[in-house]
């Protein structure tokens, strides 16, 4: 708490001495006083006076758990100065000054230091003047000598309880209003009705690329992406209805350079304690190069994605084309090399070199076909797909149908029709490798311009942990390359009914269709 300064304004130096006498003692010696000197001369007046009318020491001694500072002016010209050159608390006046008298006194102090609290410290018992004082502004009217009990140690109390309060009021505004003026987040009150800015802060104007001064003129509504402004009008009336308590959108921004930012808003109805200015709080968040990021990141992947299948293919055929080429002659010459050789040991040491050569050639193209399904090329998808089926019923011993609702899968292009034989290949290899299961049923139909791959196993279930988490980079790659195509991907799992993925392809490709339309 800091100190009360009091302006003291008596022209009788017996009575200022008094007042200050009484405030030292009260205060317990810790009143800075400005009119120190003549102390010895209060204390020899104090011994010839009454003074339990002019304060009672005990009450304000318990007024005063502050310190106090008095500065004495003799004058109301010497009172002015001071006002200007100090900030008071509390001035406590007499109304018979020299150079100025009654109710006047009361209308300078008042003019020149408004908001000053002014006590009268009179030596008339004149309640008509005391009523006059009240009305100029005056707060209090004590008489001297003839003061009740605490008056004045009541007057300074009310003043410290005045100032401890402004104090906090203005602590808790500067608080607010750094915070408001600092935050690393764009800041703005807005007016429900009308969507215009009432306060903005300068991380606000500098995300919207917009000075405070300009948002000010004008609405919310006029800096938003056209295309966003249904989402976002409809998110403020469900908050005006109060059907939710916030808001949160990711929006567009359209700045003034003609760039887009993207935002993320978040919005709480704001109570201005205003009937009439029903209000909103809005922060936003500048989120453009996280969006960027991640745009970059899923261009890196259906790169990388792309390179792999290409990379795969070409070390694919060279495997078929060139070690199964190589093995396929040797085949050959090791059975003219038998027909040729009929004594033994020989010829059944051939004989099993050529087994072991046509085992070597089934792997090279078992192997091939799993770099690059070749299937894919001379069946298509369908004829991929049963291909995946037999190779899974063979290797896992696992019964696996197939129904098919349609008499043949509609033709996808290339590109696609890759992404889903390898996400269908990872569900494969994940019953395998994780499910336990005894039964795999695949379902494929066509609904709605879009086809459906279903498949659903009985094993133990993949949960929702391992659905989300950042590791399973199995699932994480299906969601990607679904992603890229314009497809949906729903992976389910329970511990009673096994897993089931579907997948959702539109028959269209409007990725495409769209890449094509930007390229134009
Ligand atoms: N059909 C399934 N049944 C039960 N659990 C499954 C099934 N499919 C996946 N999971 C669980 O989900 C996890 C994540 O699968 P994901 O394919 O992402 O990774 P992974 O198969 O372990 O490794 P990889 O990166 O080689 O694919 C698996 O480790 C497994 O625990
Ligand atoms: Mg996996």
């Amino acid at each position: 708490m800091n100190t009360i300064h009091i302006l003291l304004i008596e022209d009788s130096e017996t009575d200022a001495i008094l007042v200050k006498h009484e405030l030292l003692q009260a205060m317990d010696n810790q009143v800075t006083l400005a009119h120190t000197k003549r102390i010895s001369e209060a204390l020899e007046l104090i011994q010839q006076q009454s003074f339990d009318s002019i304060l009672v020491k005990h009450e304000l001694l318990q007024a005063m758990g502050n310190q106090v500072t008095l500065v004495h002016a003799n004058r109301m010209s010497e009172a002015l100065e001071l006002i200007q050159q100090q900030s008071f608390d509390l001035i406590l006046s007499d109304l018979g000054l020299p150079d100025c008298s009654g109710i006047e006194t009361i209308n300078r102090l008042h003019k020149n230091a408004a908001s000053i609290p002014i006590t009268v410290l009179s030596s008339r018992n004149d309640e008509k003047l005391a009523l006059q004082a009240i009305k100029a502004g005056a707060q209090d009217y004590l008489v001297k000598g003839a003061l009740t009990e605490g008056a004045l140690a009541r007057v300074i109390q009310y003043s410290i309880e005045r100032k401890r309060t402004e104090e906090r009021a203005k602590k808790a505004q500067q608080r607010f209003q750094t915070i408001f003026e600092k935050a690393p987040l764009g800041i703005a009150l807005i007016n429900f009705r009308t969507g215009k800015f009432l306060d903005v802060n300068p991380m606000y104007a500098s995300i919207v690329g917009r000075t405070i001064d300009e948002l000010i003129q004008i609405s919310q509504a006029n800096i938003i992406h056209p295309e966003d402004l249904e989402v976002y009008l409809q998110s403020m009336a469900l908050l005006d209805n109060h059907k939710i308590p916030s808001s949160k959108i990711t929006k567009r921004i359209l700045h003034p350079n003609g760039s887009i930012i993207w935002i993320e808003m978040s919005v709480v109805p704001f109570d201005t304690g205003e009937d009439a200015e029903v209000c909103y709080l809005c922060m936003i968040k500048d989120i453009s190069d996280h969006r960027q990021m991640i745009a970059n990141l899923h261009d890196l992947t259906e790169h990388l994605q792309n390179i792999r299948e290409e990379e795969q293919t070409r070390i694919g055929r060279e495997i078929h084309d060139v070690i199964g080429g190589t093995l396929t002659v040797l085949k050959m010459d090791l059975d003219w090399l038998s027909k040729k050789v009929t004594a033994n040991p020989m010829h059944e040491r051939i004989k099993s070199l050529y087994q072991l050569t046509g085992e070597a050639i089934e792997t090279t193209r078992r192997v091939s076909t799993n770099l690059r399904p070749n299937v894919l090329d001379n069946l298509g998808l369908h004829g991929g797909i049963e291909w995946l089926i037999r190779e899974f019923e063979q290797r896992m011993n696992i019964e696996c149908h197939l129904t098919l609702s349609v008499p043949n899968i509609p033709e996808l292009d290339k590109n696609r029709e890759t992404a889903i034989f390898r996400i269908i290949q990872e569900v494969f290899t994940n019953i395998t490798r994780h499910a336990q299961a005894t039964i795999v049923k695949m379902y494929i139909e066509e609904k709605d311009h879009h086809i459906l791959f279903k498949i659903k196993d009985n094993g133990i279930g993949i949960t929702k942990e391992q659905l989300i988490n950042p590791k399973s980079f199995g699932i994480i790659g299906m969601h990607e390359r679904a992603k890229q195509m314009g497809a949906q991907l729903i992976i389910k799992g329970s511990h009673s009914n096994g897993s089931v993925i579907q997948l959702q392809v539109p028959i269209q490709n409007f990725q495409k269709d769209l890449r094509e339309i930007a390229n134009d």
